[in-house]
């Protein structure tokens, strides 16, 4: 075979730029899966539910018991979740009794879309017992490698903001409303947000933190049930109500990954995070 002429030859480092420009920063399997292909619907299987885990979590170790079984519906198409998967994901959020019963079984909960191309659960860092909790739209990359939300380069950031405001890890809770990475970093659709959104309010009622930071528009608009922008929003004290009728003060702020983008408006999350310090001092 000829070789090909050096203007057809694809530049390699082009193609990855491009690619990596359109979020396909990783490579899944060799083969493409359809994932609107309709598929007979599955048996309920509450106790083999790990058999579905991608393969990196079922080698993960293994966690403690998982809270009482509760009636799982039948496995539907990955990609069409419905309102059967957002009643069976307030079910099993509810009966977890505390925040490890709760990760347990967010991990083993199939029901949404996303944990199919994830691989970990990314379900919080920090101290469950802090004041304040911070809550994230979704994990990037890095936070789906670690498990962990915020160690990536937004993370950092907000690390250096905490810093500014005498806070750190182990003072504050911090955790994402969808915790499984969207692939190439896409948005949350609005039916993966309601799938999600029991656990995340689990989590806070789990949590019980005196104050909490929405950490950019999607965690704002999603737990404020406001559809105003997050330029409206940051640095009004809001009040955050959970299905219990729990009311906890809220501040909605600039997301780190915006400031980095954005470095001006540096100043206006430092405005709101200098609020948090003065609401914790008053609060405690
Ligand atoms: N952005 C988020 O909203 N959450 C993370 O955990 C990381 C980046």
């Amino acid at each position: 075979m000829s070789a090909a002429a050096p203007d057809t030859i694809p530049d390699i480092h082009a193609l990855l730029a491009f690619y990596a420009e359109a979020g396909v920063d990783e490579a899944l399997d060799d083969a493409p899966i359809n994932r609107f292909e309709e598929r007979a619907p599955q048996p309920a299987q509450p106790s083999h539910q790990h058999e579905a885990r991608p393969q990196a979590q079922r080698n993960a170790p293994s966690q403690p018991a998982a809270p009482p079984p509760v009636a799982r519906p039948a496995a539907q198409p990955a990609a069409v979740p419905d309102g059967q998967q957002i009643a069976f994901a307030r079910e099993l959020a509810a009966n977890a009794a505390t925040l490890d019963e709760l990760r347990e079984c967010m991990a083993g909960f199939d029901g949404c879309n996303l944990k199919a191309t994830a691989k970990n659960l990314v379900f919080s860092d920090g101290n469950p017992e802090a004041a304040v909790m911070l809550i994230g739209e979704a994990p990037g990359r890095d936070e789906d490698l670690e498990g962990k939300p915020f160690v990536g380069r937004s993370g950092q950031l907000l690390d250096r903001i905490l810093d500014a405001i005498d806070l750190d890890r182990s003072k504050v809770y911090i955790a994402n409303v969808i915790p499984w990475r969207p692939p190439g970093n896409r948005a949350p659709t609005p039916q993966e947000t309601e799938i999600c959104r029991p656990f995340i309010e689990r989590q806070i009622e789990l949590a019980g933190p005196k104050v909490l930071v929405h950490l950019g528009g999607a965690s704002a608009k999603t737990l404020l049930n406001t559809t105003e922008g997050i330029l409206r929003l940051r640095g009004n004290w809001r009040v955050y109500t959970g299905p219990s009728g729990v009311e906890i003060p809220a501040m909605p702020t600039l997301h780190p990954a915006y400031l980095l983008r954005t470095p001006a408006h540096k100043r206006l999350a430092w405005r709101d995070f200098l609020e948090v310090k003065m609401k914790l001092r008053a609060l405690s």
